[in-house]
């Protein structure tokens, strides 16, 4: 038997299904969002309007077929990479400044890294990467990753003045599809002006095309805190790992406060009391059992208080509008925020818009999925937000299948609980769940008042239209039976019935 170990670029690299990068139609696609994805992190951290150019062209001419080569590029006006940090932050796999427990895109220090590989593995061409922070010069690698050490292995320096530039470009050669792709690029495009419509963006495509997303408000949602953690959200590894980082800068009551929200002396005392540890204790000295039992005590303790939502950063009503009407211009839009809530000391808030009529949304319901201002493209049916669906009753709502209505669902949290790495779906944890329903049922309330008024709309529109096609032959034939040469006055009643719908429609 032998044995041997790998390293995480090995893993993904074999394993890139994991990430999403499964075939060459929905790698290009991922290719296209990680690097979107960071540039837009990597603005909103520093309260910058993003600017984005995103290009797909065809590498070389010589494929005519698909899938082939592409040039992926995006370029933003974020923080930029230090150049100490740049060559690591594309070339290794777990290398990334967003384990922090804060609101953003990024989560796992892997999304670019992918990209990197995946385009390595499947073209044998390197990456290219630069960045300014300073806007006077900028820094650059061309690169690719060893996979067997996680480390980059940089082919070319570049440098030079960057003339007032701050910001990334990041360049990649994949295998891809884009004539099976290009819908999905599309829809996360449009998506992603809907749910950060602050974002100006370009694209260009292999074929010429040329998009242009403006933003439609200057207004941007506050940054989130960087916020400790819960204590319901560590585990026993966590707590250790905590511990390790603490050194000895105190005792186990300070280190306990210090480190957790939500933890103050009264609640230290409580805690240790149970478990009969002194707070003077250095943390470094606890033994297994002690360990255990702290983490015990924590996991039963009746009265923290809920998560701080400060790490989080939703859209709020305005901002989710203006986005909403930017893409789907609905006849009716309604809004419902949900207070931030909490699961398993994760903080999550939802925000849903409910979108009736307009030129894009067609019969039936369209289910829009966003997590940290993501839009969800793939995996849908099993994505929690349907299984909500799927359990209401929407008949009650005065839904019918024909009628165009799209749903537009918001899930912010410092952790998303996505199913995969490749961030593609939302496991149904029973928190989430009840606030996507209560936030669905308030939507759908007004929905059904908008409805029911329209139902009567088109009645008395009838019920008009009706009266004026028969309205002179009864009148006619009235005339007739009791003989009259001329039949009643009856014109004055059908403006008054015209009228009646006007009214209608304007209290609509
Ligand atoms: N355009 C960019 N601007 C600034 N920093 C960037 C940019 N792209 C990548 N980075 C840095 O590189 C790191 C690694 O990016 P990567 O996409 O691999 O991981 P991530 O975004 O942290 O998490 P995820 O795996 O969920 O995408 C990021 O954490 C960030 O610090
Ligand atoms: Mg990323």
């Amino acid at each position: 038997m032998s044995f041997e170990e790998i390293t995480p670029s090995e893993f993904f690299y074999r394993n890139r299904d994991l990430a999403g990068f499964t075939n060459p139609t929905r790698s290009l696609y991922f290719t296209v969002r990680e690097l979107v994805e960071n540039s837009l992190d990597s603005c909103e951290s520093k309260g910058i309007k993003p600017e984005l150019f995103v290009s797909i062209a065809i590498d070389g001419s010589e494929q005519q077929e698909e899938p082939r080569f592409y040039d992926v590029m995006v370029q933003d006006n974020g923080g930029g990479i230090p150049r100490r940090h740049l060559a690591d932050a594309f070339g290794r796999v777990f290398y990334g400044s967003k384990f922090k427990l804060k609101q953003s895109r990024g989560m796992f220090g892997l999304g670019v890294t992918m990209a990197v590989l995946y385009g390595q593995a499947t073209t044998n061409r390197p990456a290219f990467v630069a960045s300014s922070v300073s806007g006077q010069r900028y820094y650059g690698y061309q690169l690719k990753i060893d996979v067997e050490k996680n480390r980059p292995v940089i082919l070319r320096k570049f440098e030079g003045r960057a003339v007032g530039w701050r910001g990334t470009l990041v360049a990649v050669t994949v295998l891809g599809d884009y004539q099976r792709a290009e819908s999905k690029i599309i829809s996360y495009l449009e998506q992603t002006a809907m749910a950060a419509p602050y974002v100006t963006m370009i694209f260009r495509g292999p074929r010429g095309e040329d998009l242009r997303f403006h933003r439609v408000t200057d207004f941007m949602p506050k940054p989130p805190h960087e916020i400790l953690p819960h204590p319901l959200g560590v585990d026993i590894e966590m707590l250790k790992k905590m511990i390790r980082a603490w050194k000895d800068r105190g005792d186990l009551a300070h280190f306990l406060t210090r480190s957790f929200q939500r933890v103050g002396g009264k609640t230290v005392q409580k805690l240790l009391e149970r478990i009969d540890i002194p707070g003077s204790m250095e943390p470094g000295k606890l033994s297994e059992d002690q360990l255990q039992g702290l983490m015990s005590a924590i996991k039963s303790y009746e009265y923290f208080l809920p998560p701080d939502p400060s790490g989080l950063s939703p859209l709020g009503a305005d901002l989710l509008e203006a986005g909403v009407r930017r893409m789907l211009n609905p006849e009716f839009l309604t809004i419902s925020v949900r207070k931030p809530s909490a699961y398993g000391g994760h903080p999550f808030t939802v925000e849903v818009a409910v979108a009736y009529g307009g030129p894009r949304l067609k019969p039936g319901i369209t289910v829009f999925r966003l997590a940290n201002r993501i839009p969800l493209l793939y995996d849908e049916s099993s994505d929690v937000t349907w299984k909500v669906l799927n359990n209401m009753d929407l008949s009650g709502y005065r839904i019918r299948s024909e009628h165009p209505i799209g749903v537009i669902v918001h899930i912010c949290s410092t952790r998303v609980p996505y199913k995969t790495v490749g961030k593609e779906y939302i496991a149904d944890r029973p928190e989430i769940e009840r606030e996507i329903r209560l936030a669905l049922r308030d939507a759908f309330r007004r929905l059904r008042v908008y409805l029911s008024r329209k139902e009567t709309m088109a009645y008395r529109k009838k019920r008009a239209s009706t009266y004026s096609k028969y309205l002179p032959l009864i009148a006619k034939f009235a005339a007739g039976l009791v003989g009259a040469k001329k039949p009643p006055p009856y014109e004055d009643l059908i403006p008054t019935l015209e009228r009646e719908v006007l009214l209608v429609e304007e209290a609509a």
